[in-house]
């Protein structure tokens, strides 16, 4: 039996994980995953604009918000087999995936492996490469600064890349929810998720075997992964769409989430042909 609403917890892979689930029975799924360091709650706008035609999962990545974060080391592989068994869990044979930044990373990687779970594929600010050496050394960086700076040093840090300039001054609420996102999550899972990153491996060269429409999304100012790796992924991918959103950073779904809404709801509408 479906269980809806926010907070529901599920044992997947000896780890209690904490989603909301809401929208139609017997509707089209559409599961969100967040970015890192944040939680499912960046998605609740989207969540809502899409709840009454679809059914709308967004759950917690291991060690962010309210799920577990277990006693083993991270990775975008295991973070994928934490995906595929809520789906199983949940007897979700098929879903369309949307993914911002890590979140994208997993979705990029689960199709890549699975693609028969998959009906459509949704990427927001996020990119297919791996890191570079220089990117490793800094998310190191990042780790021995938290040891001796803290968690508000590293909120402090990541806030000015996170959002665009403007968003400083038009989105202050959702500053502060994101900022309370990051200072809320553990150290432990900190560490684990850089080191995630860090290990990540590229899904670039894979691009050409994804069969299903994506809709690809980036903020017009995202210095994390910029339009011009949302551009790089387009160019590789058979049937997809590339849409850059105005007067946002790295968050593009909080930031400006009218016109992200209107791309995602006109995406997904087109393939189940909904008014
Ligand atoms: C994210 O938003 O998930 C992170 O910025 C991803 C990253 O640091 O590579």
């Amino acid at each position: 039996m479906r269980q809806t609403g926010n907070n529901i917890n599920i044992t997947i892979n000896k780890i209690s994980v904490s989603y909301n689930d809401e929208g139609l029975n017997e509707a089209p799924v559409i599961i969100f995953i967040h970015g890192f360091p944040l939680n499912k709650s960046m998605w609740n706008k989207q969540l809502k604009a899409l709840k009454d035609n679809y059914r709308v999962i967004a759950y917690d990545i291991r060690g962010h918000g309210k799920t577990d974060v277990g006693t083993l080391d991270f990775s975008i592989d295991l973070f994928v087999k934490d995906l595929l068994g809520f789906m199983d869990a949940l007897k979700i044979k098929k879903t369309i995936i949307c993914g911002l930044s890590m979140g994208g990373y997993i979705a990029l990687n689960a199709i890549e492996n699975h693609p028969e779970r998959f009906t459509a594929l949704i990427l927001s600010d996020t990119n297919c490469t791996a890191d570079t050496p220089e990117a490793k050394e800094k998310r190191m960086n990042t780790i021995q600064s938290i040891k001796e700076n803290g968690v508000e040093k590293l909120a402090n840090d990541l806030l000015p890349n996170l959002f665009a300039p403007e968003s400083f001054i038009t989105n202050s609420k959702e500053i502060v929810a994101v900022k309370e996102m990051i200072v809320n999550t553990t150290k432990e899972s900190l560490y684990k998720s850089l080191n995630a990153l860090a290990n990540r491996k590229e899904t670039c060269s894979k691009l050409e075997e994804i069969k299903v429409p994506v809709l690809i999304l980036v903020g017009k100012e995202d210095k994390i992964t910029p339009p011009e790796a949302a551009k790089a992924m387009h160019e590789k991918i058979d049937i997809a769409l590339l849409s850059i959103i105005n007067k946002a950073g790295h968050l593009s779904n909080l930031e400006n989430p009218e016109e992200f809404n209107s791309h995602l709801k006109k995406f997904v509408d087109t393939i189940y042909q909904q008014k």
